[in-house]
């Protein structure tokens, strides 16, 4: 390989510089698809008014998930969205919108270099908020909080930071605050640009919104007169906020001790832009991420990613089965070859798309925070690294503590080829855990899950690609953990209450009713250390 010259590393230097790549974290009904959507008009990526909540609302006939199967094309879309605004290359990392926690949602946030965390105004912080805000600060992602469905009645905004510091325990800082709420929602004063924005004529399918911009302090005798009767209340907010003394703090918002706040309605398009503007100067470009300890850096070092995401049978004509892999340093050539690092092998970087709607799009080039699809011909798997450069590897991706099992139950030997593919594919896919009991084959197998809906998809699609009706037998456990010393599976023998088995890469683990199960046991054996994942390094400042 040559050496880049001065003109190609600068020109990667800029690319990856303009790239903002993030996810939205929230929980189901907070607004996710509908700023998704207005972000992507501001984009131009869409031009139909209410292309995407078309496609939601067709997913929703039945769940999400196995709407998804009919819809392949489109949820894809939805895992990597990317448009160009005021010079910046923003790429939104999206899951499906399903109601039950999921893993495949957790993966996503492992390729995001920021979250942006929406809050519905009336309902506050969220039990699926709360948990992957958790995630995104045990990996330091810095949040950025939009404050949603400010045009209907709901909570002041004080009390909204109060929660957010006493469930998340972190600091808000508004940048900028509401004039006026619910069906009185006028406008935001931008702290930082001390400006009045005040909104008027927005609605719902489109980004055409007027704003009237009016700049100066709060107390000046125009923008006294255009806030009317909210003047007084911006004014006091304002000066509570000041007298906190809280400035926004860039390290702080990286560490996750801090998240920069901002007020909108993504419905009527009220403070969307206000938001992508703000969010587009401080939200960090791709940064140098981990590799066995060693900062890899995005510009100096050749190319590298990691794939976070499979997914197989995405095109119902063709049986195809894609990988996304996040750059996470230097640049993708179509057609370059590059070495698969957990094999050993150099493949080539030759059919890859860049997923955008219902079309795909053959990738020439693409920079660190971008994500492609890699066609797979069935050699990669989640956490894989890929790079230029042997010797890199990032650490993988967490496997998250199942709660909820089933037996596989295998009728006769009829089929069962298709089935032990199908599952093997699908748990490729991470759809769901697999465990095996010590001994024994398929007949031996037990699926772990984070929620019954996960298991509802396996069916699903086992039936759908595979033409096998999985049945599956319900266990009474409900947590699983992996011995990382000072185990004997000998001690489990005779044991009712846990369950030995192995897990999908041969380690050990231990399947307990509750919770309590584990606690007896660590009072009996001091020298036991039990992990809710695996590799519990990776839940470290890894990616
Ligand atoms: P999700 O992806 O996070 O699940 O949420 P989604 O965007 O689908 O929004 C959920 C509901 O909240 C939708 O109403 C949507 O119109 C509404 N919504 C989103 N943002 C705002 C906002 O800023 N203000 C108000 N008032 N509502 C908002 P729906 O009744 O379920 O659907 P629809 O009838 O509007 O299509």
């Amino acid at each position: 390989m040559t050496a880049p010259t001065v003109e190609d590393a600068a020109h990667l230097a800029d690319e990856v510089a303009r790239r903002r790549t993030f996810a939205i974290i929230s929980h189901p009904d907070a607004g996710k698809t509908t700023l998704t959507e207005k972000l992507l008009l501001y984009g131009g990526a869409v031009r139909e008014a209410g292309a995407v909540r078309a496609q939601k609302a067709a997913r929703h006939a039945t769940s999400d998930w196995l709407e998804l199967e009919k819809q392949r094309g489109i949820s894809v879309s939805s895992s990597a969205l990317h448009f160009e605004f005021a010079g910046h290359r923003v790429n939104i990392l999206d899951t499906p919108g399903h109601r039950d926690f999921s893993e495949d949602t957790y993966r996503t946030l492992m390729a995001a270099d920021s979250a942006v965390m929406l809050i519905d105004a009336a309902r506050g912080v969220e039990a699926q908020t709360r948990k992957l805000a958790e995630v995104c600060r045990l990996r330091r992602i810095p949040i950025f909080t939009f404050v949603n469905k400010m045009d209907r009645h709901g909570r002041d905004p004080f009390e909204i930071m109060a929660e957010i510091e006493e469930v998340l325990g972190m600091d808000s800082i508004p940048m900028n605050w509401p004039v006026g709420a619910g069906s009185d929602f006028r406008g935001i004063y931008d702290r930082l640009g001390r400006k009045l924005i005040l909104f008027s004529g927005g609605k719902h399918g489109t980004h055409r919104v007027d704003e009237e911009t009016i700049e100066g302090e709060v107390g000046d005798p125009a923008l006294v007169e255009a806030m009317g009767t909210f003047a007084r209340d911006v004014k006091d907010g304002l000066e509570l906020l000041e007298g906190a003394g809280a400035d926004l703090d860039r390290e702080r918002v990286a560490r996750g001790d801090q998240t920069p706040m901002f007020f909108g309605s993504a419905l009527t398009n009220f403070g969307v832009r206000p938001f992508l503007d703000a969010y587009l100067a401080r939200a960090p470009s791709p940064t140098p991420r981990q590799s066995a300890g060693v900062p890899i850096d995005p510009v100096k070092h050749p190319f590298s990613g990691f794939v976070f995401k499979i997914q197989a049978n995405m095109d119902p004509d063709h049986r195809d089965r894609v990988a996304f892999l996040r750059i996470c340093s230097g640049q993708f050539v179509r057609g370059r070859n590059t070495i698969h690092l957990r094999s050993g092998k150099t493949i080539r970087l030759a059919n890859s798309t860049l997923l955008m709607g219902k079309d795909r799009a053959e990738v020439e080039e693409a920079f660190a925070g971008d994500v492609v699809g890699l066609f797979d011909p069935g050699i990669y798997r989640i956490g894989d690294t890929l790079s230029d450069e042997p010797g890199i590897v990032y650490a993988g991706i967490p496997i998250f503590a199942p709660e909820a099992f089933m037996r596989v139950e295998v009728a006769g030997v009829e089929k069962r080829k298709a089935l032990e593919k199908g599952i093997e594919q699908l748990v490729q896919e991470g759809v769901v855990q697999l465990f095996r009991e010590p001994t024994g084959g398929s007949a031996s197998w037990i699926l772990g899950a984070m929620g019954p809906l996960q298991f509802d998809v396996m069916q699903h699609r086992l039936k759908s690609e595979y033409g096998v009706d999985l049945k599956l037998g319900k266990l009474p456990y409900t947590i699983a953990r992996w011995p990382l010393a000072g185990f004997d599976p000998e001690d489990f023998r005779y044991s009712e209450r846990i369950k030995v088995v192995r897990d999908r890469d041969d380690r050990w683990a231990l399947l307990g009713h509750t919770s309590w199960d584990f606690d007896r046991l660590r009072d009996r054996n001091d020298t036991l250390v039990l992990s809710e994942t695996p590799d519990p390094t990776l839940f470290e400042r890894s990616l």
